[in-house]
């Protein structure tokens, strides 16, 4: 099963689509190849962001069913010129993890996908929507360094809002095969991630859940620690294993480092299509509603229960 075939599938269950969905999926797919692509030909680091986001936006306009770019390298949103305009639009991180690149480690592109109402003229309020209103999100995952394209391994995460599906890049073919279908996180995981060098301004409920994991009071057995510092790299992990993945608030950023709907929406939209969950320190993640583009906000995601333990110590701090 390719991801084409898989998208047009899922399509037929929303006849009024007309398959300007499935057009947009394989830009996008293809865009990650062209990120991907950019990234082996290793430019120094501060090119390669720039690179990434050039090449990806090209393949979204391209599809000429976007209206409006929100990207993590760019501080405005990017309005299509209303003749190659449709009615999508498309959030993301076209390079996340870019610290990791010059040692080889796994980076990625991060989507999440919108759309316009009927007939109306796009504004910047169709994409400063709670991330419970995205269509679809996902994540590409790639190596950073290699012999060489064909040798890479591409990891395709995604969700139409009807489970979470994982495909692998099959380099003969060029084309990404279903190879994790219906991705379920596991209730409750054994590792949690987060950069621990950050602990002396965090906040109380994340220190003690923190001390938690390393000395239960419960008997259990303590949990293991693995951070990547890539988002995608501890999501990934963190979906196919189960535990827990944090970027909480401290005292030198109140809101966290991750930014809410390229990076925070589209994982914790994989999170509960998953069975897992995603909160803020306040409240369920999905539920923010953004009043700017570049905007950040705390984040815990992963196995439900695990998410459950850090929900209760923050709601007993109020
Ligand atoms: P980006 O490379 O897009 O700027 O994002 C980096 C992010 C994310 O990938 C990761 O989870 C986090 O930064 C790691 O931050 P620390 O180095 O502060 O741990
Ligand atoms: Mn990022
Ligand atoms: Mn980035
Ligand atoms: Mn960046």
């Amino acid at each position: 099963m390719t991801i084409t075939r898989f998208v047009l599938n899922e399509q037929s269950k929303y006849p009024e689509s007309l398959g300007d969905f499935s057009i947009l999926l394989n830009h996008i797919v293809l865009g990650c190849k062209f990120v991907c692509s950019a990234v082996n030909k290793g430019e120094e680091q501060k090119k390669l962001d720039v690179l990434s986001n050039e090449v990806f936006i090209k393949a979204l306009v391209s599809s000429g069913r976007t209206c409006i770019l929100v990207s993590e390298e760019d501080d405005e949103a990017t309005f299509v010129e209303p003749s190659g305009r449709g009615r999508y639009c498309v959030v993301f991180d076209p390079l996340d993890g870019s610290s990791n690149i010059d040692c080889g480690v796994s980076i990625g592109t991060i989507f999440g996908i919108y759309m316009v109402k009927d007939g109306h003229e796009p504004t910047l309020n169709d994409v400063l929507q709670p991330g419970k209103n995205m269509l679809a999100a996902g994540y590409c995952m790639y190596g950073s360094s290699c012999m060489g394209a064909m040798m890479m391994v591409h990891e395709l995460v995604l969700s139409t809002g009807s489970g979470v599906n994982g495909f692998s890049l099959d380099p003969s073919l060029g084309e990404f095969i279903l190879t994790h279908p219906e991705i379920k996180i596991p209730k409750k995981g054994k590792i949690y991630s987060v950069n621990e060098g950050n602990a002396i301004n965090w906040d109380g409920p994340t220190a003690k859940y923190v001390e938690k994991c390393k000395f239960p009071e419960d008997g259990s057995s303590a949990k293991s620690l693995r951070y990547v510092g890539s988002m995608v790299a501890d999501v990934h992990r963190t979906l196919l294993y189960g535990g827990i993945f944090l970027y909480p608030a401290d005292r030198k950023s109140p809101n966290g480092k991750l930014r809410v709907l390229y990076e925070v929406f589209p994982m914790s939209f994989l999170m509960e299509q998953a069975g897992g969950q995603a909160f803020t320190g306040k409240q369920r993640a999905l539920d923010l509603v953004p009043t700017k583009i570049h905007e950040r906000s705390p984040i815990f995601l992963g196995s439900y229960d695990d998410v459950e333990e850090i929900k209760a110590l923050y709601n007993a701090e109020e």
